[in-house]
């Protein structure tokens, strides 16, 4: 009955782990900031709609939303302007769109493993070939040129990179960046940077992959930014030719992003900048508590995370990441099984610290109980 594509995909392993939740169970499961939007922001969103900012708006966005946004990435590539930016609905239809103006059916598309769990389906939905990339522990979760340099065939279209990353937190240094670009620019493959986690920093210095020049595609958020997930509203930044095409592709999916929610975020950015810094003063202090506590725990070992709000710990119990995750979920603790990323996190969790920390303790507390009934088998 339905289009083939249908049987191509799945609804995420996260969800699932949701839908089997007992009441009263511990989320370490979440994906979004446990904050609210900055005041200044509300209260935008509140005159927005109060001032007649309830139509359609241009496809591409506001201008002067678009505006504001080449001027962050002007810094990165001076000519960046609003030729450059198209507003989506997202981070998730900013990949979705890109994914559909820039993939056909047969091509090939490297993607992390593990990695966020849009990429492989949506390269399928579109009838190309996810083709998973490591991104090992051993390595710290950075993607291995010399692993890519043999994935790459005549069909490879794109290269989807993610940093920091969800799940494993790793962060791609500026000179790992530049050798990426340079992979890129020689095999003749778009760059889709996945950048919503920018802001979320802990070790090291976020590079980006925008540079101006003509391959790559960054894919960004103004979710996790101002904690404002369940508004929708993201962006690309791409070149102007390329950022034309985008723009056909979003208009046909979604008309044009949300007008009053682009007025709020446009007074968020003037007047809220701040914002990121305030969430990660308490993610930061967060991050310390699960990492030593995970490190604690008989068989299993947490590499910090670089950036984001997730431990990707590993175990070396006899079980499979699913067989873990239903443990601790009869125990009262939502966690996402590695596999939910991709084969390479079959013996992973990935645990948010997108919780408060009484919420933290609580299930870090059910983990060690777990771990601990597991060491002693
Ligand atoms: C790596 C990554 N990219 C993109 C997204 C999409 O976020 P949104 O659609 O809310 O912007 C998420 C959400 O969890 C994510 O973790």
């Amino acid at each position: 009955m339905v289009a083939q594509r249908v049987h191509e995909v799945e609804i995420s392993g996260i969800r699932k782990m949701f839908e089997a939740a007992p009441p009263g169970a511990v989320n370490l499961g979440l994906g979004e900031p446990d904050f609210e939007p900055p005041a200044e922001v509300l209260r935008a969103l509140g005159q927005a709609v109060l001032h007649g900012m309830n139509h359609y708006g241009p496809s591409a966005g506001l201008p002067a939303l678009r505006d504001r946004v080449a001027e962050r990435y002007a810094d990165r590539a001076p000519a960046t302007t609003r030729e450059n930016v198209i507003i989506t609905s997202g981070g998730s239809e900013g990949l979705m769109t890109a994914a559909l103006t820039l993939y056909d059916p047969g091509d090939e598309v490297l993607v992390p493993n593990p990695g966020f769990v849009l990429y492989g389906p949506h390269a399928r939905l579109c009838g190309a070939t996810p083709v998973p990339y490591a991104l090992s522990e051993r390595r710290g979760f950075l993607p291995d040129l010399a692993q890519l340099e043999t994935l790459v065939t005549e069909r490879t279209r794109a290269l989807v990179v993610n940093s920091p990353s969800n799940p494993t937190g790793g962060l791609i240094p500026r000179p790992l960046v530049d050798r990426l670009l340079e992979f890129a620019e020689s095999r003749n493959l778009t760059v889709i940077s996945d950048e919503v986690y920018e802001e979320m920093v802990y070790e090291g210095k976020f590079a980006s992959f925008w540079r101006g020049g003509d391959r790559v595609v960054v894919v960004h958020s103004f979710s996790k930014m101002f904690a404002m997930t369940g508004w929708r509203l993201g962006f690309l930044v791409a070149p102007r030719a390329l950022a034309a095409d985008l723009n056909k592709i979003h208009y046909h999916m979604m008309a044009c992003p949300s007008t009053p929610a682009q007025a709020a975020v446009l007074v968020g950015l003037a007047e809220a900048s701040d914002a990121p810094a305030r969430m990660m003063r308490e993610f930061r202090a967060r991050r310390r508590l699960i990492v030593q506590a995970l490190n604690a725990i008989p068989g299993m070992h947490c590499v910090p995370p670089a950036g984001a709000f997730y431990a990707f710990p590993g175990f070396d119990w006899e079980a499979t990441a699913s067989e873990v995750a239903l443990a601790l979920l009869g125990r009262g603790l939502i966690s996402t099984p590695g596999d939910a990323f991709g084969s390479l996190g079959a013996r992973h969790l990935r645990l948010s610290f997108a919780a408060s920390r009484p919420d933290l303790k609580r299930g870090l507390a059910i983990l060690a109980a777990y771990g601990a009934e597991m060491a002693s088998r």
